[in-house]
């Protein structure tokens, strides 16, 4: 995460002034991507995902956004289901993109091999 900070708008998420979640979005041209969204294990399951994908879907069409993308390993199931329940769909598939990764990440017994990108227009 540290080598794209700078490129990125970090928002702090929220409640009742404690710090419950992070989500890192990067601007280019009329799309907005989502690099890192995080809910703090406890709070998960609350709707605090969903409605920091809606504050982020809201401020970015404001400023002229047209298009929210994410992209995410194909093992990781749960994300998958998260961001089609917030309105995204399957954009494209970045086959291999995991493979040069020197451990192999496995997931709900799912080797992470592709990249899925998903996104939501505005
Ligand atoms: C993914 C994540 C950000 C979702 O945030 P959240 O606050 O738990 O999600 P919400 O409570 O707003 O859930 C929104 C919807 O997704 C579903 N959902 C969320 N987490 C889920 C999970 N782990 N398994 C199944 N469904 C899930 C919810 O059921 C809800 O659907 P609903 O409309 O049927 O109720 C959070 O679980 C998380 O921090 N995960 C670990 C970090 C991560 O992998 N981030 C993604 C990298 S970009």
């Amino acid at each position: 995460m540290r080598a794209y900070l700078h490129d990125g708008d970090l928002f702090a998420i929220t409640e009742n002034e404690d710090l419950v979640g992070v989500l890192l979005a990067i601007r280019a041209d009329d799309t907005v991507e989502i690099k890192n969204l995080a809910v703090v294990p406890a709070r998960r399951g609350a709707g605090i995902g969903r409605a920091a994908i809606e504050a982020l879907a809201e401020r970015a069409s404001s400023e002229g956004v047209t298009r929210l993308i994410v992209g995410t390993a194909n093992s990781s199931l749960d994300n998958l289901r998260f961001y089609q329940r917030c309105g995204f769909r399957f954009a494209g598939v970045r086959r291999g993109f995991f493979d040069s990764y020197p451990e192999p990440i496995v997931e709900s017994g799912v080797r992470a091999r592709d990249l899925v990108i998903l996104d939501r227009h505005l």
